[in-house]
């Protein structure tokens, strides 16, 4: 896994947004795989300028959002997909091609993790994943445990994961829903590209036990030691 240290957040942004950019110019009709949390914030404004500047276009792009919370739709202002709506869809000038989320308000969950895969499938699999990094060592919602999950599958969510969501909904911690749907690590570990991005002092022990500690499902960004193009964009 390659690494590439910045001064700050900001410069990890700017890298960010340079890296998603040539890609999709390289390949206008680009599989990208999002996530969610406060740090892939300020790569998200900086696509939304990029993109009012007509530096980069999503028109042909197809996204692939990581995970969503069980048992509220993508209308509820908590959900993952109204993030995404907040933060980059909803302010783009056009939108993405084609977006695709887990729905956790699906009545039929395992139908739903189904579906989800095989689109994964039809779309040939992730190009380009943007990841960021639970202070636990989660990827996407595969979180820390005994065994890790290929597929998409449902999960438990530890205590502190949900804590460090509360501020979705209202930062009541207790609001955060218990369980939430995520794509397994298959399709992050078979993304073409995967890109990490953590900042800020909280995510360091992580990020030193991601890159440089044993292989564990215990941290389950460990694996990306094992990824065949990986880099993690992280601050001094
Ligand atoms: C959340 C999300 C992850 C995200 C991670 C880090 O729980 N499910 O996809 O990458 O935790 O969040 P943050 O960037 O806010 O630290």
């Amino acid at each position: 896994m390659k690494v590439r240290v910045f001064a700050g957040a900001d410069d990890v942004a700017d890298a960010a947004v340079r890296e998603v950019a040539a890609a999709i110019r390289l390949n206008p009709s680009l599989v990208l795989g999002l996530p969610t949390g406060r740090t892939p914030l300020r790569l998200y404004d900086r696509l939304v300028a990029w993109e009012h500047a007509g530096r980069v276009s999503f028109s042909r792009v197809t996204t692939f959002n990581l995970d969503e919370f069980v048992g509220i739709n993508g209308r509820d202002a908590g959900s993952y997909r109204a993030y995404m709506e907040r933060h980059l869809f909803g302010r783009l000038r056009r939108r993405p091609f084609r977006v695709n989320f887990l729905d956790g308000g699906a009545a039929d969950l395992d139908a739903e993790l189904l579906r989800y895969d095989r689109a994964l499938q039809r779309a040939g699999g992730i190009e380009l994943q943007i990841l960021g990094l639970g202070a636990n060592g989660h990827v996407g919602f595969n979180e820390p445990g005994p065994a890790l999950d290929t597929r998409s599958h449902r999960v438990r969510l530890h205590t502190k994961t949900r804590e460090a969501n509360a501020d979705l909904f209202d930062g009541d911690a207790r609001r955060v829903p218990r369980e939430a749907l995520t794509v397994g690590m298959s399709a992050i570990m078979c993304a073409r590209r995967a890109l990490m991005l953590a900042t800020g002092r909280d995510k360091a022990p992580a990020v030193a036990a991601m890159v440089n500690g044993q292989l564990t499902t215990h941290l389950p960004a460990s694996f990306l030691q094992l990824h065949r193009d990986a880099a993690a964009l992280v601050d001094r």
